[in-house]
């Protein structure tokens, strides 16, 4: 996956503001500070380098964890019936230019606190983009939509300032909450908070898990997405592969019970010759389910099955 080609020119176009050896120099740094000072509830993007290179090297990979997650869900048969989004901690615009892309008629208002990510990203969008200046942590955020989403921001907070903007988050959803973040066992912890948390309350969690109690015992589980590297993103981080794998977790909470059948598959398959054992999550927990020819409709579907689809046990 990689951006629009009308997103990835206008990106190479803020590499031109960059004076020589400053994209690796920022990346550095950047790196540095995603490691070291995240979790913390701080700012780490503080100069018009940061902004510029988050959208050069983060953005692409970001954008194709959205565009590919939330095509995902539509095809399984959730949040269909959204017509609207608030896209929270929008960064340089990765949910907008996903979910333009997705449905070029949806109302999407974007959330963010710094400046500088919302110049590039008032300047990606050409001034398309709505963007409300605000803080999550610190302001109320009046605006309502069926669905808000917050991707790679909930991580940056302490445990009560993520638990409280998730409250917020909740009050200007309309219908869902959808969460996207890194894939670490870190961040699966927190999210298992964050699940008791809404489940709590009242919400339901309807993706990716099949129940309420995590079946996974001293484990975690991830979703990925490929993301073809442009060759700024190669240069920024001095990589010669063409590709990376994005890992991310996330939750979809909803206000309604829409639970949707099926197990969801949480593991590459092992395949052997006649037979293909996936790892599932269901109402019953997590477990192992070995697929054989025996039924060849089931079969058929186990071995194009992918990491966060739905399938049918029989
Ligand atoms: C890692 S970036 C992610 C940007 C974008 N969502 C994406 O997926 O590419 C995190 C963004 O969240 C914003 N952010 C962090 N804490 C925030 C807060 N309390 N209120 C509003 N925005 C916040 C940051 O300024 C930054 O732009």
């Amino acid at each position: 996956m990689q951006l629009p080609l009308y997103l990835q020119e206008r990106v190479n176009g803020l590499y031109t503001e960059l004076k020589s050896g400053e994209l690796e120099k920022t990346q550095k740094s950047l790196t540095h500070k995603y490691k070291n000072e995240t979790g913390e509830s701080r700012s780490l993007i503080n100069s018009k380098q940061d902004g510029l290179l988050y959208a050069i090297s983060r953005m692409p990979a970001t954008y194709a964890v959205i565009y590919t997650l939330i095509s995902q869900l539509l095809e399984q048969g959730f949040i269909s019936d959204v017509e609207s989004v608030l896209d929270v901690g929008a960064g340089t615009g990765a949910g907008y230019f996903a979910i333009k892309e997705l449905d070029e008629g949806i109302g999407i208002k974007l959330v963010e606190r710094d400046e500088f990510m919302i110049d590039v990203c008032k300047r990606l969008s050409d001034g398309n983009a709505e963007i409300l200046k605000r803080d999550i942590i610190r302001d109320e955020i009046d605006e309502t939509a069926d669905l808000v989403m917050t991707s790679y921001v909930l991580s940056e907070m302490k445990e009560q300032d993520r638990l409280n903007s998730i409250l917020k988050l909740l009050k200007s959803a309309n219908k869902y909450l959808l969460i996207i973040d890194t894939g670490t066992p870190r961040v699966y912890e927190n999210m298992m908070t964050v699940k008791r948390f809404v489940l709590e309350k009242g919400y339901h969690v309807v993706a990716p898990c099949q129940n309420e109690k995590c079946g996974l015992k001293n484990d975690y589980c991830q979703f990925y997405a490929r993301v073809e590297r442009s060759s700024l993103m190669k240069q920024a981080k001095a990589g010669e592969l063409s590709y990376e794998d994005e890992k991310y977790f996330y939750l979809l909470i909803s206000k309604e019970s829409n639970k949707i059948e099926g197990s969801r598959v949480l593991r590459r398959p092992v395949i052997k010759p006649n037979m293909i054992e996936h790892t599932l999550c269901s109402v019953d927990g997590v477990s192992k389910k070995v697929f054989t020819k025996k039924n060849k409709e089931l079969f058929k579907l186990a071995k194009k099955a992918k990491i966060n689809d739905l399938i049918d046990e029989g």
